[in-house]
């Protein structure tokens, strides 16, 4: 890419454009918008179907959409199956290393035969079609098989992110009301054992739910296995059950696939629901046409299969897509900081998919550790998860991607299922914008009054269609779906609310500035206010507590609290330090505050909310705006 042109462009180079998969944005755009169903079916058209379906979109209950209607499809039909019956049968599907050095590595064939010996197990334990089954895992291949093998018998799959603690998984449990738990004796991070089992066993005394427990050997903890409640998975798999061949499920294009908690504005977190058809079509039509996936790719998304990320970009997309998937389980600087680099080059990565945060955490150790490394592989990058900052672009881009490989930025969310914001390869950056709208969606902005902002002026991020990706409701609970996310315009359509500010400028890129409610986003991990704040308040010593997103150079945003200690209660730093830890073991490492501060008071208003823009104010040092709801 050169700099050439108007200032503030980057260019993509000549060979990046000649090979592209989409080679013209505006025309397909135009079209995309205008005949929606059209370029959504003809989409649709490239996955195998057991049964066509009868509508692309029905709005009949909007904004209770449905797609593809009547069709009958299994995503791991299009991720394996559809693979293992053609040239890909024995071309690698994952390769994965562990922090340790440990690789394994499988061909589609060979992932075919794990899912279908995982999907045989869950059968053995009375899984059927439509029970949910919470999966709590370190990043290793039997996390990615255990979800295929849900998929494959139409079992629905509640995937916790291994990060979470007790409170984060029990809660989630009793949400879903699993009667199975696959989890694993423990992961591995920065060269230390992570005991996974004994949360879940914690976890699993909180909620009455779960009958099973199927465990997965990863390390050598010495872990405590209930009779009759905990097995090894190696054991099941060498059962005669565990036959490495299984039908897999004729399951219908709107049933559920899986559902993913996520935080909201208020109370506990969301189980968004994806469902089979609309989500295949969008997870692999993104990734094909952003990423521009090639048959010999070899693809990094490196993020978590725990979160939304990993679901449509490591897990659903590229398989489908045919890809080669890299899975690293570790940290990104263990033992050095070159480990990421030591992975590009050793195993030839062609696309790197990651956050603003861990650009920011590698760029500060400094150019010599990626110049160790031949990089030259590398194709195109991309990132997610929070606004980047233009210093970590510039970085990425010059240092990683050696001024040739273009930045996909994509803006998206859970909810949304896969990009809804991104540029194409041949689209010009502008280094913190992630450019323009996904074929098929028309983004707006608008004010308190609903009107459209003016250009360059930030407003409410909406979507004005629905698209195949879409969450189709919040788990037990479709009117709050709608009533939380779905809005009717004076013109009768329905909008959806994204919870994100953004300006959009003359060249009509958007730049997302941030959330707008009380979601966190702590090193583009997901987090509410509400959930910090039970934890707080869940310790003894606790009275009250508030909790705000400040702006942190690494992070993104860092966690500050507020509490009010019980009567008689002493504030001091050994509390602190309890209060943080406290905090880590009910939710996770990644909710746990950067700052505990004590107080007497919080301002609140008349009716008991406390009003968070007014701390987040004071501690800023900014004006703290209109208090005229500030209770006496
Ligand atoms: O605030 C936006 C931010 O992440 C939120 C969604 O979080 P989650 O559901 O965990 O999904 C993250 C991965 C898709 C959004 O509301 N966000 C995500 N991607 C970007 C972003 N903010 C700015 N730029 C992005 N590229």
């Amino acid at each position: 890419m050169s700099n050439s042109g108007k200032s503030d462009f980057f260019y993509p180079k000549e060979d990046v454009i000649a090979q592209a998969n989409v080679n013209e944005y505006e025309k397909m755009y135009e079209y995309s918008v205008n005949d929606r169903e059209g370029f959504w079916e003809e989409q649709a058209e490239t996955l195998g179907w057991y049964k066509k379906w009868d509508n692309v979109l029905d709005d009949s209950d909007a904004p209770h959409y449905k797609w593809f209607d009547g069709g009958e499809i299994n995503i791991v039909h299009n991720a394996i199956d559809r693979h293992i019956a053609g040239p890909n049968r024995n071309k690698m599907a994952i390769i994965w290393e562990g922090e340790n050095g440990q690789v394994r590595n499988y061909s589609y064939n060979g992932l075919n035969r794990e899912v279908c010996q995982f999907a045989n197990v869950l059968k053995s334990m009375g899984v059927n079609k439509g029970d949910i089954v919470t999966i709590y895992m370190p990043q290793i291949p039997e996390l990615v098989f255990a979800m295929l093998a849900c998929a494959k018998i139409g079992a629905i799959h509640s995937v916790v992110y291994g990060g979470f603690s007790t409170e984060a998984l029990a809660s989630r449990i009793d949400d879903a009301n699993s009667r199975i738990l696959i989890t694993a004796d423990g992961g591995w991070r920065r060269g230390k054992q992570i005991d996974l089992k004994s949360i879940a066993d914690d976890a699993m005394q909180r909620t009455p739910s779960i009958e099973v427990c199927i465990c997965v050997k990863n390390n050598q903890l010495e872990v405590e296995m209930e009779p009759a409640r905990d097995f090894w998975l190696h054991d099941l798999k060498s059962l005669p059950i565990a036959s490495s061949q299984c039908e897999t499920e004729h399951t219908g294009a709107e049933d559920p696939l899986f559902i993913l908690y996520t935080s909201g504005t208020t109370g506990k977190p969301k189980g968004m629901l994806h469902t089979h058809g609309g989500y295949a079509v969008y997870t692999s039509t993104t990734h094909r046409m952003a990423f521009d996936i090639k048959p010999q790719d070899r693809w990094w998304c490196a993020a978590d299969p725990g979160w939304i990320t990993g679901h449509s970009y490591i897990v659903y997309g590229p398989l489908i897509n045919g890809a080669t998937i890299m899975l690293y389980e570790g940290a990104p600087n263990y033992p050095y900081p070159n480990r990421w680099w030591q992975i590009v080059e050793k195993y030839g990565i062609n696309i790197l998919y990651t956050s603003p945060t861990a650009i920011r955490g590698l760029m500060r150790f400094g150019d010599r550790w990626p110049k160790k490394h031949d990089l030259s592989s590398l194709r195109l990058l991309g990132s997610v998860g929070e606004p980047i900052n233009p210093e970590a672009w510039r970085w990425y881009h010059h240092v990683i991607g050696q001024d040739k490989c273009p930045i996909i930025d994509t803006w998206w969310q859970t909810e949304t299922g896969g990009f809804m914001i991104c540029p194409l390869p041949i689209t010009p950056l502008k280094p913190g914008s992630a450019a323009k709208p996904f074929f098929g969606n028309e983004i707006g902005l608008i004010d308190e009054d609903g009107n459209d902002t003016p250009l360059n002026e930030e407003g409410k991020l909406i979507i004005k269609n629905p698209w195949p990706g879409m969450a189709r409701t919040i788990f037990k609970d479709k009117e709050r779906y709608a009533d939380l996310y779905w809005f009717k315009q004076d013109n009768d359509q329905w909008y959806y609310l994204a919870g994100d500010s953004a300006k959009i400028d003359e060249d009509g890129y958007i730049w997302v500035i941030g959330r707008m409610d009380e979601v966190l986003k702590v090193s583009g991990y997901r987090l509410g206010t509400s959930e910090v704040e039970s934890a707080l308040v869940s310790h003894p010593k606790v009275s009250e507590a508030a909790a705000v997103g400040l702006p942190h150079e690494l992070k993104g945003n860092a966690i500050h609290t507020f509490v009010i200690l019980k009567e008689g209660i002493v504030p001091n730093q050994a509390l602190e330090i309890e209060l943080k830890a406290h905090v880590g073991g009910e939710m996770g490492k990644i909710a746990v505050p950067e700052l505990v501060e004590f107080v007497t008071v919080l301002p609140k208003t008349r009716s008991g909310k406390i009003m968070r823009r007014v701390l987040k104010a004071r501690a800023l040092g900014q004006d703290e705006g209109d208090l005229s709801t500030l209770e006496e």
